[in-house]
């Protein structure tokens, strides 16, 4: 088995949930092209429909009409789904209305943290009822002040959610990370109209705002465009193409990585489109070399932690990767779950508080394993499947749709 082609994979999902919520809040009407129909930003369109946003498709593409800041809707429960970035990302929105909110979600983003941003958002003056920092929460609509917050975590949920609400607070709310993460609401909320500027780590935003309409494209998300890399770097006499793919600096720690670890990987055809860069990606099969990852790199990879561990598992050396303990409040334990995981299909692979080491390179065997119903586990462990000997059962398979829908049937196309 080896694999060739050219595919494209889903749009990116943080970029669809922050179109549909910036043009909901602009004064007019926006279109979103190459939206990513999957079910985390299914729930964010969902829940704008709830606080009366008007949304619809049309020629393949997602129309938004825009009421401002001050929505049309009434006090409300919403259902985030599985979906950390509609809860933390909606709730900046919320927090400026005339009425009460109230945010629930599934079992899994239950038990995720949500005081990250009820303690900015009530420095903000917001009235925020939580069950002890977690789901459902309530939020109470009022006057909003500016603030200048300082968290302890890099994180562009939080991030995003502390600038939506400094739209609606008069004056600069300004928010400091320890590294920078994933800048798309900074460059949407430009594109749109808002006051934003950046220094470093520190981005400030002016309220009150008032954004207008715009187009927005979504680019494929690296993020799913990841596994199909990995596969080909670990598959023999393998290439790939993977055109239009985003290729934001603030999310390619993985093609940095990889090509650390010898991967052959060149990057086509870049250009930039509604304020993001686009670009193809080539790659081949690779013979790979350890690496090591340390918490300044994690904000740029957080997600290709999983597809990355698979990589290890066949370069030669030991990977240590460190600083990431956020993965432990992600849709999943994901340090948990891939090491569980892949050892179960024979990797030597070492469960750290805050990483993983991973010794390679090994051969894998086909196992039953898990997902815990989490998309990215459940992408990874399929890729590690494609150079497993034997067969290989993931458990709660479906559970791709929060991100890639299309993952299984490309995933069976590619092989030849
Ligand atoms: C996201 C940010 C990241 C990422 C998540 C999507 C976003 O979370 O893990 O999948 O769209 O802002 P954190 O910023 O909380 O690390």
């Amino acid at each position: 088995m080896f694999i060739k082609g050219e595919i494209e994979v889903a749009p990116d999902k943080s970029i669809s949930h922050r179109a549909l919520m910036i043009s909901a809040i602009a004064e007019g009407t926006s279109r979103i092209k190459n939206f990513l129909k999957a079910d985390d930003c299914i729930s964010t369109m969902n829940c704008l429909k709830k606080l009366g946003v008007d949304i619809a498709e049309k020629d393949g593409e997602i129309i938004v009409k825009g009421n401002g800041l001050k929505l049309k809707g009434s006090s409300a429960i919403l259902d985030a789904g599985n979906s950390g970035t509609t809860v933390r990302l909606l709730s900046g929105i919320l927090v400026g209305q005339n009425f009460t909110t109230k945010i629930t979600g599934d079992e899994s983003l239950s038990k995720r943290p949500m005081k990250r941003i009820v303690e900015p958002l009530e420095k903000m003056g917001a009235k925020m009822k939580s069950k002890n920092g977690y789901l459902p929460i309530e939020i109470e609509g009022g006057n909003l002040k500016p603030i200048n917050y300082d968290s302890k975590i890099s994180s562009a949920q939080v991030k995003s959610c502390v600038l939506f609400a400094g739209l609606s607070a008069a004056g600069v709310t300004s928010f400091t990370e320890p590294e920078q993460s994933r800048d798309h609401t900074e460059r949407m909320l430009k594109n749109f109209g808002a006051k934003v500027e950046i220094n470093k780590n520190t981005v400030s935003i002016k309220g009150i705002a008032k954004l207008h309409p715009s187009d927005v494209f979504i680019p494929g998300d690296i993020s799913s465009a990841a596994f199909f890399v990995v596969a080909v770097a670990i598959v023999k006499n393998s290439e790939l193409k993977i055109k239009n793919v985003g290729v934001n600096p603030t999310r390619t720690g993985i093609i940095d990585v990889l090509k650390r670890m010898c991967a052959k990987i060149e990057i086509e055809n870049k250009r930039e489109i509604a304020g993001e860069p686009i670009a193809d990606i080539i790659v081949k099969s690779s013979d790979l070399k350890s690496t090591n990852i340390e918490r300044s790199e994690i904000p740029l990879l957080i997600d290709e932690i999983p597809i990355i561990a698979v990589a290890a598992t066949q370069a030669e050396g030991i990977t240590k990767i460190t600083g990431a303990k956020e993965l432990r409040v992600k849709e999943t334990d994901r340090l948990k779950a891939m090491s569980s995981e892949l050892r179960k299909m024979g990797a030597d692979i070492q469960e750290l508080e805050d990483g993983l080491i991973i010794k390679g390179p090994t051969k894998l065997k086909g196992a039953k394993v898990d997902s815990y119903k989490d998309h990215r586990i459940a992408m990874s462990l399929a890729i590690a499947s494609l150079i497993a000997e034997g067969k290989t059962e993931i458990l709660d398979k479906d559970c791709v749709n929060i991100s890639f829908p299309e993952f299984w049937c490309l995933f069976g196309k590619i092989k030849q």
